[in-house]
């Protein structure tokens, strides 16, 4: 089993030829309500790779609280965790896609931001029920740090993606074994510039120093950068036509997971997330762009480098 410590949102997503300007006012192309939220994205990538994944969330009462929890249910994301805060709508996160397949994101937490350690307490279950705990950064610090602490206190391997980018206590560090940062979010973490791979490895060996064991930077079209206490290694992304990248750090996470839950090799897992994460870009959407098992081991994957 997987855990997954995350939040849910209801994407509002309008496609646009190009991003307005401050005070601009554009006709879109096209609008659409899809189920999205880092939690959820990650949760539901690793349920349609074939893993066996549970959710621990908060929505608001109302329909696009229900409808993010149905959804995830029929994608077979275990919801029981997913509690409901009377007085706080549910997440939504307001999106503008351009013809480039680039977004612009302004999430608005709501019931995502009332999970609290205590709320954690209550579903400590699934805690222990999980070989591998993965979370974010759109719920509470506090929650995040809690529920990696516990994860170490019961033995698990956990993932942490720092998104959106926050600095962290060095205690929250201390948790981590397996950090996927992208290059802003390692930026923020480490307090470093970063221009270069070199600059990439001496900033992820701050985060070493101070206990993490492992981590993959996600570089976009440049693919990622795989670092632990000994090697470092480039991961090249393969070139896809990109529609809409929404998701596609998700989903890429939700591979890693995955494939590691099953006993693959750091490596094998890299390569496997790296496929995911390429499908991902080429539809649209959060998780209605994330691709089944079938079609990762289908893609053939040309052009790579
Ligand atoms: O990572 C993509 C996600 O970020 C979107 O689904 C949106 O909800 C925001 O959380």
């Amino acid at each position: 089993m997987i855990t997954v410590l995350g939040s849910l949102n209801m994407d509002l997503v309008a496609n646009v030829r190009v991003m307005p300007r401050i005070g601009e006012t554009l006709i879109g192309n096209a609008y659409k309500q899809v189920p999205g939220g880092k939690g959820a994205n990650q949760a539901d990538a690793i349920a349609k790779l074939g893993g066996k994944v549970q959710i621990i969330g908060m929505v608001g009462d109302d329909s696009f609280g229900r409808d993010l929890k149905e959804s995830l249910n029929r994608d077979r994301v275990d919801v029981r965790y997913i509690k409901t805060d009377r007085n706080t709508p549910t997440g939504i996160a307001m999106i503008m896609v351009n013809d480039e397949g680039d977004n612009s994101i302004v999430v608005v937490p709501g019931a995502n931001f009332k999970l609290t350690p205590k709320d954690i307490d209550d579903s400590l279950e699934a805690i222990e029920e999980g070989e591998i705990v993965v979370a974010q950064l759109e719920t509470p610090i506090d929650t995040v740090r809690y529920t990696l602490k516990k994860a170490k206190e019961l033995g698990k391997y956990s993932i942490l993606n720092p998104a959106p980018a926050a600095r962290l206590d060095d205690e929250l560090i201390g948790y981590i074994d397996l950090l996927i940062p992208n290059e802003t979010e390692l930026e923020v973490l480490s307090g470093k510039a970063i221009e270069s791979e070199l600059d990439i490895i001496s900033a992820a060996k701050i985060l070493i120093d101070k206990g993490v064991k492992e981590l993959i930077v996600t570089m976009g079209d440049k693919g990622s950068l795989y670092i632990n206490g000994n090697e470092s290694r480039i991961y090249p992304a393969y070139r896809v036509k990109p529609v809409d990248t929404t998701a596609a750090g998700d989903s890429f996470i939700g591979g890693i997971a995955v494939a590691l839950w099953q006993g693959k090799t750091m490596e094998e897992s890299i390569q496997f997330a790296t496929k995911v994460g390429a499908l991902t870009v080429t539809k649209e959407g959060a998780q209605s762009s994330l691709p089944t098992l079938k079609e990762v081991e289908d893609f053939k994957g040309l052009n790579q480098g």
